[in-house]
């Protein structure tokens, strides 16, 4: 293992097993029982994402987890007044910012953090004063990284739903794009996170790319536990990353 590359961690997202029991309004399948058997399988994170129209993780969902986990939840949250308080009450280790739009089938592009900079800078210093580290979920924009150093944010996750979304010369041009802004926002200062929208065909150039620390995945890796069952997709998640990570360069 190379002793300068960093190690890369994933975060399960497990919103959609919360979406499958929604669907019926049963009490199964259970996000915190899928968030225990991720940790058993390497995860080193579990994101929930509280939406304002609660469709699939539950206030309680977060209040057990929390409870329970072996390992830290990174609650992906909109900026509103509940929120915050939310947050600031059961504070969790880290909280990831997000845009949220009601009729959205998932979160659309970044955090316009240049677009409503006070806001965002106020919620962040009432994050990191309950002990939170915040990550700014943003495009990669360099308009954004300059806002986000404003906010005092030590964290950034970058968007990656376009380079996932496409495909040939563009997903190439969104990659190189993501990289090069990947080691711009290191230099300044930030730990570097990426996410959405990825699976096991496309996570590996982004598991290359070496300042990015941490992969959110989630939808992909609960798919696909349809066919092979929750502990086997989550080390096959990273397995994969972490093999691209290490791959003689
Ligand atoms: N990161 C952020 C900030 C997100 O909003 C989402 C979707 O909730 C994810 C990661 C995970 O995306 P996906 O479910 O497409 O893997």
């Amino acid at each position: 293992m190379p002793s300068k590359l960093s190690a890369i961690r994933l975060g399960v997202n497990v919103d959609h097993v919360a979406t499958l029991r929604q669907a019926r309004g049963t009490p199964y399948p259970d996000p915190v029982e899928a968030a225990l058997i991720s940790a058993s399988a390497g995860a080193e994170s579990i994101t929930m994402h509280l939406r304002e129209d609660r469709r699939h993780i539950q206030d309680h969902d977060i209040e057990r987890l929390l409870r329970v986990s072996p390992v830290p939840l990174n609650l992906e949250m909109a900026v509103t007044p509940f929120m915050l308080d939310f947050a600031c009450r059961l504070k969790p280790k880290y909280v990831c910012l997000v845009p949220e739009k009601r009729e959205e089938l998932t979160t659309e592009g970044g955090l316009d953090v240049a677009g409503q900079l006070a806001s965002v800078k106020s919620a962040c210093a009432r994050l990191a004063k309950a002990g939170i580290t915040v990550a700014l979920f943003i495009d990669a924009d360099p308009a954004q990284l300059k806002a986000t150093k404003a906010t005092g944010a030590p964290h950034i996750e970058i968007h990656t739903g376009t380079y996932a979304d496409t495909s040939g010369r563009k997903q190439a041009a969104e990659l190189e794009r993501i990289t090069k802004f990947a080691r711009i926002a290191k230099k300044a200062g930030l730990e570097v996170h990426a996410g959405h929208g990825l699976t096991l065909q496309n996570v590996g150039a982004i598991a290359r790319i070496p300042e990015i620390e941490e992969l959110n995945i989630g939808h992909s890796i609960v798919s696909r536990s349809v066919f092979v069952g929750f502990p086997a997709a989550v080390a096959e998640m990273k397995r994969v990353m972490v093999e691209a990570r290490y791959a003689a360069k």
